[in-house]
């Protein structure tokens, strides 16, 4: 049983983006199993970093997205994206560098953070993309 489980509340009404959300969902599960197993740095880095290079690719797709569309909310939500691509950077950094950052509390900030960037930033502007152009998320 993973931290955070995909249902039919967290759809915005384009594919690709919830395709990768749901893939993103895979790998904040497979780090929280990791962590949770005890399993070494030798798992829980190459997890962290696969879903730090996930994220970027999943954030690019979605701006790119919002600029087809010419999305008025493009600025703001483009911050909130460079806020998360930072802080997994720098867990991602601080892993690497041998410190300790694996703990169930940093899966719960991540499981918490994309519940909530999904339900309240994501499907919001899907739905304004949706019913104001023809554009749609590119696969990654
Ligand atoms: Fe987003």
């Amino acid at each position: 049983m993973g931290i955070i489980q995909w249902s039919d509340r967290f759809a915005t009404g384009d594919k690709s983006v919830d395709e990768q959300h749901k893939e993103l969902f895979r790998l904040v599960n497979k780090l929280h199993d990791a962590m949770k197993q005890g399993k070494g740095k030798e798992h829980t880095v190459p997890t962290i970093k696969a879903l730090a290079a996930y994220v970027v690719k999943h954030f690019a797709a979605e701006e790119a997205l919002m600029e087809r569309s010419k999305y008025p909310g493009l600025a703001q939500h483009r911050k909130i994206h460079e806020d998360l691509t930072g802080k997994v950077g720098v867990l991602l950094a601080d892993a690497q560098a041998g410190k300790n950052i694996f703990t169930t509390e940093l899966s719960h900030f991540l499981a918490d953070w994309l519940r909530n960037h999904i339900e309240g930033t994501d499907q919001k502007m899907v739905a304004w993309v949706t019913s104001n152009s023809t554009a749609r998320a590119a696969p990654v």
